[in-house]
């Protein structure tokens, strides 16, 4: 039987896996989730995350590289933020950011967000790593 997994046990996890990368990958700096606000359906609501204090607890749909990518539903690489004109600045040690959307059933449910205070630091290979993570993340979530 498929049993339900409570919001703790949700915000544990996640928590957890975002300690992991965090703590794996020194380019790392920041890493954490946004889901769909159930109630409004076209804004991100921020999740677990690892790293510092963020004052963006929700984005609109098309805001910013977390925005665009709930529009989109493809992974977002961004090299060097100060060259994107739709980016919401959390710190000005942050220089490059990657998005990866997490889709469960062919729907858009959040993504994973991470930060990092080196330019490209996110490579083809961290791309595929981390769809592969947000993959699996997906089927629990
Ligand atoms: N930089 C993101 C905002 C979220 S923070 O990185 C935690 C963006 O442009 O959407």
């Amino acid at each position: 039987m498929k049993q339900k997994v409570s919001d703790e046990e949700r915000h544990v996890f996640l928590k957890t896996i975002a300690q992991c990368l965090h703590d794996a990958f020194p380019r790392y700096d920041w890493v954490g989730f946004y889901f769909v606000d159930p109630m409004k359906k076209d804004e991100l609501v921020l999740g677990p995350y690892v790293g510092a204090l963020t004052g963006h607890v929700r984005i609109p749909f098309g805001k910013g590289i977390c925005g665009q990518a709930a529009v989109t539903h493809k992974t977002f690489v961004v090299d060097d933020v100060s060259k994107e004109e739709n980016y919401l600045s959390c710190s000005v040690n942050v220089k490059s950011e990657i998005v990866i959307p997490l889709m469960k059933h062919g729907e858009f449910v959040g993504e994973i967000d991470i930060d990092s205070h080196t330019p490209h630091a996110f490579s083809e290979e961290d791309r595929v790593f981390l769809e592969h993570v947000a993959q699996m993340i997906a089927t629990i979530v």
